[in-house]
């Protein structure tokens, strides 16, 4: 018995230091290549290419299974090199497409090409339908790694058993060998019977199990309400990525609230209509309006042939809710937008072409569905709050503010919760 404790204890161990090394081997495996090379194709590629259809240049779904990678790899930074150095494999596929020239990429190291190509292999990811609401994961990381705890358990105990049996049997050929009686050997079942008696091996089972269900538990209770990726169908298809990217509107023009409160707020189809009373789309739709176009009409009531709008037949347009922070946590646009801008450009090293909303939305200029980009929990919220740093803001009244009362509670003035902004409406309400 006593073997079989030390041996068990020396499993423990093992078991112990394999699944932390497997735990956190397994989560570091990135599952956002594919995530990255989509954002890359639709700032890049997506104005010549779809991965289904031919546009400029040909559908690229199962391009990888038609070239080589290698080939690929110098294609897609620089075909015009490739096709220059006479690659006969370059200058067919130039001169099977009508000679059009493909764009040069030399800003597309060999990860992003590879980023690229994981995207077109796996495709869009698959967006959710609303009713269920139910969030669409882009990493299958935690799934994983639990499978791998799970594997690693089943694995020791196997070990387990072997060792057990293989040190008997050393052990019975000893006292063979010297000669002394032994008993016969147990079949199996008696066997795990008695190994079940054993205190230590059934401590060590019902802690391997709580390891197993707690590590479900646990991966469970952190993804709840996480909704990285989610990207519910919407009644419009509004393109972002057309808008705010190629049209290159403000979001202010459309997204006024974000700099003066806390809800940055959906506009409202009259905002549309300022641009789609007059654009169409016709020239896409063989002259007609374009259906999408036709649902703000319809939704409006209006009639783009009078011109009028007719109030009686309007109903609102139903946008379905992307982001969604619970009720009781507080969080304020303006504050982020507006009085912590700089800080947040700095922290995230956004261009001065970029919005400040990129540090939390992602790149919406590419984005032909808005899905929701950043995990929106507490920790992200204050991981941010760790790291971002606000200091040398010299110019800004709301840290003037601040100042001002550090330097009343320095010489010991009076000071009250007004100077502290305890006054502005959105301290106390929603
Ligand atoms: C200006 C339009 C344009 C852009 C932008 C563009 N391509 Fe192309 N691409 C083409 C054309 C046209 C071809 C066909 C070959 C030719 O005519 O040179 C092509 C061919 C390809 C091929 C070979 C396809 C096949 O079926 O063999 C790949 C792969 C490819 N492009 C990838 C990309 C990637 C990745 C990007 C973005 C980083 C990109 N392209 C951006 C126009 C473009
Ligand atoms: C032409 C108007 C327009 C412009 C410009 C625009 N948006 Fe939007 N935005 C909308 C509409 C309409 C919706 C709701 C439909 C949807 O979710 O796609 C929306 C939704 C969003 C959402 C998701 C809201 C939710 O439901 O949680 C975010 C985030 C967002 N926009 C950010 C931006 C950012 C950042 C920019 C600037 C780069 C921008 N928008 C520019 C009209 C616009
Ligand atoms: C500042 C002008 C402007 C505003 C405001 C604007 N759009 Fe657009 N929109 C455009 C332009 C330009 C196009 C491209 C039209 C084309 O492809 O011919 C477009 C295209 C579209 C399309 C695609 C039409 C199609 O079938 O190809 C939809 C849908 C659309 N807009 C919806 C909206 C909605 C909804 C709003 C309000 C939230 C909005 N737009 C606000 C300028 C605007
Ligand atoms: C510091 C992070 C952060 C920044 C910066 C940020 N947002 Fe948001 N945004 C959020 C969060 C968090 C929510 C969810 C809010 C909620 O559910 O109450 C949200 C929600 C939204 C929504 C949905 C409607 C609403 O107000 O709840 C829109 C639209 C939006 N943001 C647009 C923008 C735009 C436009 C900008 C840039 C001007 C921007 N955001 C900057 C974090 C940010
Ligand atoms: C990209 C970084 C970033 C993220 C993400 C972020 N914040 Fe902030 N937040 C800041 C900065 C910077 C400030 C400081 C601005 C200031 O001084 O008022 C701030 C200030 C605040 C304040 C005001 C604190 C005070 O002293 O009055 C609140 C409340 C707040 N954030 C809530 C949230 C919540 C809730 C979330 C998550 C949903 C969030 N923030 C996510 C950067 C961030
Ligand atoms: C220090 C906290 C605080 C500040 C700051 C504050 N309010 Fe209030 N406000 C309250 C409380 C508490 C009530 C509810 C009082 C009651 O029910 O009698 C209230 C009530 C209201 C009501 C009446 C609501 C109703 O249903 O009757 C309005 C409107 C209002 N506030 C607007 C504002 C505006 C606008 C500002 C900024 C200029 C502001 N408040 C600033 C605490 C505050």
């Amino acid at each position: 018995m006593r073997d079989i404790s030390m041996i068990l204890k020396s499993v423990w161990k093992s078991l112990f230091v394999f699944s932390a090394i497997s735990v956190i081997a397994v989560s570091t495996v990135n599952a956002q290549d594919a995530k990255e090379g989509r954002t890359l194709f639709k700032a890049k590629c997506a104005s010549c290419h779809a991965l289904d259809q031919k546009m400029v240049g040909p559908a690229l779904a199962g391009v990888s299974d038609r070239h080589p990678e290698s080939f690929l790899l110098k294609w897609i930074p620089n075909n015009a090199a490739l096709i220059a150095s006479g690659d006969p494999a370059a200058v067919k596929l130039f001169n099977d497409n009508g000679k059009v020239a493909m764009t040069t990429f030399p800003e597309l190291d060999e990860a992003k090409v590879k980023d690229i190509l994981a995207y077109i292999k796996e495709g869009e990811p698959k967006a959710a339908t609303p009713a269920g609401g139910a969030a669409v994961k882009d990493d299958s990381t935690s799934g994983l790694s639990i499978a791998g705890i799970v594997a690693i358990v089943v694995l020791a105990i196997v070990i387990l058993v072997i060792l057990g049996r293989a040190s008997k049997l050393l052990e019975r050929l000893i006292l063979q060998k010297q000669g002394i009686e032994i008993e016969e050997d147990v079949p199996l079942k008696v066997g795990v019977r008695k190994m079940f008696k054993n205190k230590k091996f059934v401590m060590f089972f019902i802690l391997c199990l709580i390891i197993c269900l707690g590590s479900f538990g646990w991966m469970g209770m952190w993804e709840t309400g996480v909704h990285t990726g989610y990207q519910p169908v919407q009644p419009i298809k509004f393109s972002h990525e057309l808008h705010a990217g190629i049209n290159q509107i403000d979001c202010q023009y459309c997204h006024n609230g974000a700099f003066k409160s806390k809800n940055a707020t959906i506009p409202s189809l009259n905002v549309c209509m300022n641009c789609h009373k007059a654009v169409q789309a016709r020239d896409k739709y063989d002259g007609e309006i374009s259906p999408e176009i036709k649902k703000i009409y319809a939704s409006l009531g209006y009639d783009p042939e009078t011109q009028k709008y007719d109030e009686s037949k309007a109903k609102p347009m139903e946008w379905v809710r992307v982001h969604n922070l619970p009720d009781f946590a507080y969080f304020n646009h303006s504050q982020h937008v507006v009085v912590a801008e700089d800080a947040i450009r700095k922290a995230k090293g956004l261009q001065p072409n970029e919005p400040v909303c990129f540090a939390c939305h992602g790149p919406v200029n590419t984005m032909e569905e808005i899905y929701q980009y950043s995990p929106l929990t507490m920790k992200w919220c204050i991981n941010c709050h760790k790291e971002t740093d606000i200091s040398g803001q010299k110019n800004n009244a709301f840290y003037a503010k601040v100042i001002e009362a550090h330097e009343k509670i320095k010489k010991g003035e009076k000071i009250t919760p007004a100077l502290l902004g305890g006054l502005e409406c959105g301290k106390c309400h929603y």
